[in-house]
């Protein structure tokens, strides 16, 4: 093993003792020490789940690029593993960048993935070349392929340039790998690349898979692509995007396209439509588990939200809960993963409470908590003007999430979570309009709020640093409703 790994895998070893289980959150993963980003090499492998990251074990900000590794059985209680690579070689030293993995038919956890070198040219400005490559392992150690880079700007259409060209996914199908990869041309446009291979390591370029043609932000990265209800689904996070009325907004966001292969083996585009509607969510992967469902995990973080670091914290980034992914009426649909209802506590139920100011259920409170609140007017006409949960509340400090049933729009907010921070701390997003009924489901888990709207027809996330003392839960409106409450408290079995 070379040093550089060695040293992450003693360093991780030696700082993770140094962080108490209560200063992470309960289920959602984040790094051993250090920075995470994207998630990565999302896998089955000799019947485990496997989840590696982009990592900086020494430094809770992006940094030298290494990988995180963590392992399963149930895709909420994870367990660390050794950091899987270093980027120490000529054609990684400066990032082994994010990718994916696969069990290859002989018993191989396949990995590719993107290296970066920076070079210099003759003015002396700086830019990066990105090469895919290939490591392969046991579940615990893996081994950069000797034949390493193998795919490199010699197997680019034309007019791809050679500067952004990261994040393979690999899969099989029909007995034979294949991988698309984000890429930017030379004039400054998004396009997925499609690759294949008989063995995983000699790579060919089939064609380009799809191109932005200037619509979603410019370059595409993290490309995700599989059959999914009889679709075709593609997920990607594009940079600098422009907002499009409330379904995408500006920066980094996440795009899904949904369409269908035609006989010539070509994705035809049907619906886009944004991944996640909140503030933080990014780079999402997939998996099919052996019980057939689509599993999907994101960074619960977004690059352009930064600032929403805790400076004290020994840790920074934490990805989202996996959540089942289906389609319906052509859009995507997202479920918390079943496996968290293995995890509830103490549960508190209240049926038809009128609201119609401010109102506190007992009971109902806590910073680790499954809570589902239907919403109805109490009459035929739409008895009420807004809905508000406020949670994570201390008195002083709050977050809340808004629903307004006349235009028919959630919001979520930030902006009293006690960051000092001029980012983003609010986000709206149109839901259907159901006559002022709503339902809202908020998983909440310490330094995090994921709300899936109308079962998981739009899901909003966002990270919150509020103090952890801060468990207050209470709903108002303005005029007058009837709701359902069922809170089911988190907890993790010994
Ligand atoms: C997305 C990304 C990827 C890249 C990685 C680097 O968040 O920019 O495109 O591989 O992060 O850490």
């Amino acid at each position: 093993m070379n040093d550089k790994l060695l040293k992450a895998r003693e360093y991780e070893c030696k700082k993770e003792k140094t962080i108490a289980e209560g200063f992470r959150p309960l289920f959602h993963l984040t790094p051993r020490c250090g920075w995470m980003n994207d998630p990565n090499g999302f896998s089955i492998y000799k019947g485990k789940y496997h989840l590696f990251y982009q990592y900086n074990p020494y430094e809770t900000v992006w940094g030298p690029m290494h990988w995180g590794h963590v392992e399963s059985e149930d895709l909420i209680d994870w367990k660390y593993l050794p950091a899987a690579m270093a980027p120490e070689t000529d054609y990684d030293k400066d990032g082994c960048f994010s990718g994916s993995a696969i069990e290859t038919e002989d018993g191989k956890h396949l990995i590719l993935y993107t290296g970066v070198l920076r070079k210099q040219d003759e003015n002396g400005n700086f830019y990066d070349v990105q090469t895919q490559c290939v490591a392969v392992g046991d579940g615990r150690d893996y081994e950069k392929y000797e034949m390493n880079p193998v795919i490199t700007g010699d197997k680019l259409p034309e007019g791809a340039g050679k500067i952004d060209f990261r994040d393979p996914k690999i899969w099989k199908e029909n007995g034979k790998y294949y991988l698309v990869v984000g890429n930017k041309t030379v004039d400054g446009d998004g396009q997925l690349l499609q690759y294949s291979s008989d063995d995983g390591f000699n790579w060919n370029y089939d064609k380009i898979l799809i191109k932005n043609n200037r619509r979603f932000g410019v370059m595409w990265e993290c490309p995700d692509y599989f059959a999914l209800d009889g679709k075709r689904v593609l997920l990607t996070s594009p940079q600098d995007m422009l907002p499009e009325g409330l379904e995408f907004h500006n920066g980094n966001g996440t795009l899904c396209i949904i369409g269908s292969v035609n006989d010539e083996g070509d994705f035809c585009e049907e619906n886009c439509q944004a991944v996640d509607y909140g503030i933080d969510f990014y780079a999402p992967q997939t998996i099919r588990t052996k019980d057939g469902r689509q599993v999907m995990i994101g960074w619960l973080q977004n690059w352009d939200a930064l600032a929403i670091k805790r400076e004290d914290f020994p840790w920074f980034g934490q990805m989202s809960l996996p959540r089942e992914i289906s389609i319906k009426n052509g859009r995507l649909i997202q479920k918390p993963i079943r496996e968290i209802k293995n995890y509830y506590g103490k549960r508190v139920s209240r049926q038809n409470v009128i609201v119609t100011d401010d109102c506190v259920l007992s009971s109902v409170e806590g910073r680790c908590i499954d809570m589902t609140v239907n919403v109805r007017p109490t009459g035929s006409d739409l008895s009420y003007g807004k809905f508000e949960i406020r949670f994570a509340d201390n008195g002083k400090e709050y977050s809340s999430i808004e629903f307004d049933p006349v235009e028919s729009v959630v919001k979520i907010d930030r902006k009293h979570s006690g960051n000092r921070r001029a980012i983003v701390h609010q986000r709206r997003c149109k839901v259907a309009d159901n006559n002022g009924e709503i339902t809202l489901r908020v998983i909440l888990d310490r330094y995090s709020m994921e709300l899936f709207i109308n079962d998981g027809e739009q899901v909003m996330s966002m990270g919150i640093f509020t103090d952890i003392k801060a468990e207050g839960i209470s709903f108002r409106a303005s005029g007058e409703l009837s709701m359902d409450v069922v809170m089911n408290e988190l907890e993790k079995k010994k």
